[in-house]
């Protein structure tokens, strides 16, 4: 009978089913274009409700959670000190991550970027720079203000190949040459797995043994930023032929294992709607340079936080994550969840969209330069707004993260510095749409595609110099 059904399918069914389903109201296109110039055709300021296509405007803290993690959120216990939940993820970070948690000094944050201040705050010094593979625009933004110099090191050779299995893969060579010419003034060296440039392109295990071992030999510490540590361990178990036999949850422990601390997003591959957290082995070479770093850090935990044991999470969030961890690292789950990131890649580069291959694990970029190169839009007039502003209007959220979000406006000259990349993300939350949500977003781009000359300008009338500017830019379309 098995020999019967010895067959392959074109179509796989998802590693899950609707538990619940949250229904869609009635909203017109020509509400959204109200509710759209109301916004100043700011996605951001977009009310998500009216978004009955796709929001796709992050993968963070946007996961549908499962049963069993709305279970144990009804469990939470919202104790001041000490709270249930706390161990619970104690366990599941020793579990999943292999730690011995005794060894670590463990600082539970709110999100992520709460983590990365206390972090960068305590690492104080004169010309002090972090090399990163690429550093996530509010860790690079948290490092800068705390003076440090934040160095992207990946190559220009890896980035323009469209067939580099790991191109999140920090440049060695470059590596070793800024620790060569900056001295003793590298706090750390810090890896981003999966790194975020690209829609989450990997980093290889041989990369990240490989920086641990140069770290070791100058007596630098070794971060991780490990917000997508299990999609990235997806992609070694595929793409580096040592790990092809082995299990999803045996390469996370040695992803772990090379690291002397970390910092987490559990709203990415903590499956989780909130939380963050930065681990520090006890005898982490930082605190040579640091040795009081902990009691500063604790300090700090507190002061911002709440106690270390709830560390700004309500009972209930640390619940969510402790159960979302013994998911994410599930192989099933993984197939799913970057399976369908990169059916939605295939099928909008099937219709001729221009988007950057190969896919990473959470998202599909496009390249705006590529989509408008034809038409009388140049950078200066951020067609990438003008896309995402047309795309609220069938009720999807993409989010523009290119000429506007990264250029920068001097209101003296009246010139724009424009960053080398022009992207526009199409970020996929974790268990939430079916392909066929997808298929739609990729269907209407695909329109807006075909039609290209006739996209209208964008035209920043508000914030233009601002600061993060496109969080709260105002726009008019012409
Ligand atoms: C690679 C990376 N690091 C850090 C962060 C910050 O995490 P959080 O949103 O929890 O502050 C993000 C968020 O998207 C990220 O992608």
């Amino acid at each position: 009978m098995l020999e019967l059904m010895d067959f392959e399918t074109k179509h796989k069914p998802r590693p899950h089913v609707n538990a619940f389903v949250r229904l869609h109201h009635g909203i017109t296109e020509e509400q959204r274009v109200q509710a759209a110039e109301k916004a100043g055709w700011n996605v951001f300021q977009f009310p998500s409700e009216m978004l009955c296509g796709g929001d796709l405007l992050s993968d963070s803290g946007t996961t549908s959670m499962t049963t069993e993690q709305l279970s144990a959120l009804i469990l939470g216990d919202e104790a001041y000190g000490s709270n249930w939940g706390y161990f619970k993820l104690l366990e599941a970070i020793e579990r999943n991550f292999g730690l011995n948690i005794d060894e670590w000094e463990v600082y539970i944050f709110h999100q992520a970027r709460a983590a990365e201040h206390a972090l960068f705050s305590h690492i104080t010094g004169e010309n002090l720079t972090i090399p990163a593979n690429s550093f996530f625009d509010t860790t690079r933004a948290n490092a800068e203000a705390n003076n440090i110099e934040a160095l992207d090191l990946v190559s220009d050779k890896i980035k323009s190949d469209k067939t580099h299995p790991f191109k999140g893969n920090i440049d060695i060579d470059a590596l070793k040459e800024v620790i060569v010419n900056k001295g003793g003034n590298i706090p750390l060296v810090y890896l981003t797995i999966t790194n975020n440039t690209g829609g989450g392109q990997p980093v290889s295990m041989q990369n990240i043994k490989e920086v641990r071992r140069i770290c070791d030999e100058n007596s630098i510490p070794f971060f991780l930023d490990a917000c997508r540590f299990a999609e990235n361990a997806w992609f070694i178990k595929q793409r580096e032929e040592a790990y092809s036999e082995k299990s999803i949850a045996d390469i996370v422990r040695e992803e772990f294992s090379y690291a002397e601390g970390f910092t987490i997003s559990f709203k990415k591959d903590g499956l989780a709607n909130m939380g963050g957290a930065l681990l520090i082995r006890k005898d982490s070479k930082i605190t040579n340079r640091y040795p009081d770093i902990f009691d500063k850090l604790r300090d700090h935990q507190i002061l911002v936080e709440g106690h270390p044991t709830y560390g700004g999470l309500s009972g209930r969030d640390i619940m969510t994550i402790a159960v979302g961890l013994d998911t994410v690292v599930q192989e099933r789950y993984l197939n799913g969840r970057i399976g369908q990131v990169h059916e939605f890649g295939s099928y909008m580069a099937e219709l001729g969209i221009p988007v950057i291959e190969p896919f990473g694990g959470h998202a599909v970029y496009i390249d705006s330069d590529e989509f408008f190169k034809d038409t009388n839009i140049k950078r200066k007039d951020f067609g990438g707004i003008s896309l995402t502003a047309l795309l609220l209007i069938k009720g999807i959220r993409l989010c523009e993260l290119g000429a506007f979000a990264f250029g920068v406006y001097n209101p003296d000259t009246g010139e724009e510095k424009f960053p080398p990349y022009n992207f526009i993300r199409a970020a996929v939350p974790r268990n939430k749409y079916e392909i066929q949500d997808l298929y739609y977003v990729a269907d209407c781009i695909k329109a807006l595609y075909d039609r290209r000359d006739m996209i209208p300008k964008a035209v920043p009338v508000w914030g233009r110099e601002k600061a993060l500017r496109h969080f709260k830019a105002r726009f008019e379309l012409c």
